[in-house]
C-alpha cells in the first residue's frame, strides 16, 4: 500500500470538446502531492482532450482543484504560474531557437531571479542539452527535442507536470533513459506527475496510481499493482 497522500489535482465531472463535439463526459481524476499517476487509453479516447482541459487550453466544464484552488476559470498562463505545467503531445519545441532560448522562453512567467541557476540544474538532469545549447533545437535527434521540451516545462518551477506521450517515435532505450528522469525528477525532487502513455508497461514502473481512459471518462482506477492485476485492463493494455 502506498502511504496517504495529500490531494494535489482534484479533477470532477469533467466535460469538454471542442465546438459542439464533446469528448470529455464527466471525468474523475486525484493526483496525490509527490505521486506519479499514469492515464492510459486508446487512440481518440480523449487523454490529450484532458491535459489541454487541465491547463486551460480549451473550454471546460466541473470542478478543478489544485492545491485547493479552483483552476476552471482560469487562463492557460496563470495556470503555469500556480504551478502545472504541460509538456504538449508532439513536444512543441520552438525548432527555430536554440536549445537555451527555448528554455529560457519557459521561465516567462517568472521574474528574472533564479532563472540562471534553474539553467544550470537542468543542464546538470540533462548534460546533452548543456552540449547543445547554442545549437538550434530543430537539429536535436527526437529524444533530445523531448528532454528539452520537459526541461523547458521545468522552466516555470511547476509543482505538477502534465506529460502527453513523452515516448511516442522514440527508440526503446531513449524511452527507457526518459522515464528514468521522469523517475529520478518524482523522487528527488518530488516532483509530482501526470503522465499520459501509450507505452503501458513501461508506464506502469513508475507509476504510484493509474486511470483508464474510455470514450470520456474513467473507467478503472487504483494503484499500479492493482491495474496490472486487473484481467480486462491487462488484456486490452498490457498485452499479457
Ligand atoms: N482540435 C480538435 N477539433 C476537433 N476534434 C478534435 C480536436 N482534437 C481532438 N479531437 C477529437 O477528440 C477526440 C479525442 O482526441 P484526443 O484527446 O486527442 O485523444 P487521445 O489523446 O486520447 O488520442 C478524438 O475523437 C479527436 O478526433
Ligand atoms: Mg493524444
Amino acid at each position: 500500500m502506498t502511504p496517504e497522500r495529500a490531494p494535489l489535482l482534484e479533477v470532477r465531472d469533467l466535460v469538454a470538446g471542442y465546438g459542439a463535439v464533446q469528448v470529455l463526459t464527466g471525468l474523475d481524476i486525484t493526483v496525490a502531492e509527490g505521486e506519479v499517476a499514469v492515464m492510459l487509453g486508446a487512440n481518440g479516447a480523449g487523454k490529450t482532450t484532458t491535459m489541454r482541459a487541465i491547463s486551460g487550453m480549451i473550454n471546460r466544464k466541473g470542478t478543478i482543484t489544485f492545491r485547493g484552488e479552483a483552476l476552471t476559470r482560469r487562463a492557460p498562463d496563470e495556470i503555469v504560474r500556480m504551478g502545472i505545467a504541460q509538456v504538449p503531445q508532439g513536444r512543441g519545441t520552438f525548432t527555430d531557437l536554440t536549445v537555451e532560448e527555448n528554455l529560457r522562453a519557459g521561465a516567462y512567467v517568472r521574474k528574472g531571479s533564479g532563472i540562471e541557476a534553474d539553467l544550470e540544474e537542468w543542464f546538470g538532469v540533462f548534460p546533452r542539452l548543456r552540449e547543445r545549447r547554442s545549437q538550434k533545437a530543430g537539429g536535436l535527434s527526437g529524444g533530445e527535442q523531448q528532454m528539452l521540451a520537459i526541461a523547458r516545462a521545468l522552466m516555470s518551477r511547476p509543482k505538477l507536470l502534465l506529460c502527453d506521450e513523452p515516448s511516442l517515435g522514440l527508440a526503446p532505450i531513449i524511452t527507457q533513459e526518459l522515464f528514468d528522469v521522469l523517475k529520478r525528477l518524482n523522487t528527488e525532487q518530488g516532483l509530482s506527475i501526470l503522465i499520459v502513455e501509450q507505452n503501458a508497461n513501461l508506464a506502469l514502473r513508475i507509476a504510484h496510481s493509474v486511470f483508464v481512459l474510455e470514450t470520456g471518462s474513467i473507467v478503472a482506477s487504483g494503484t499500479a499493482q492493482e491495474i496490472s492485476n486487473n484481467d480486462a485492463v491487462r488484456t486490452a493494455y498490457l498485452g499479457y
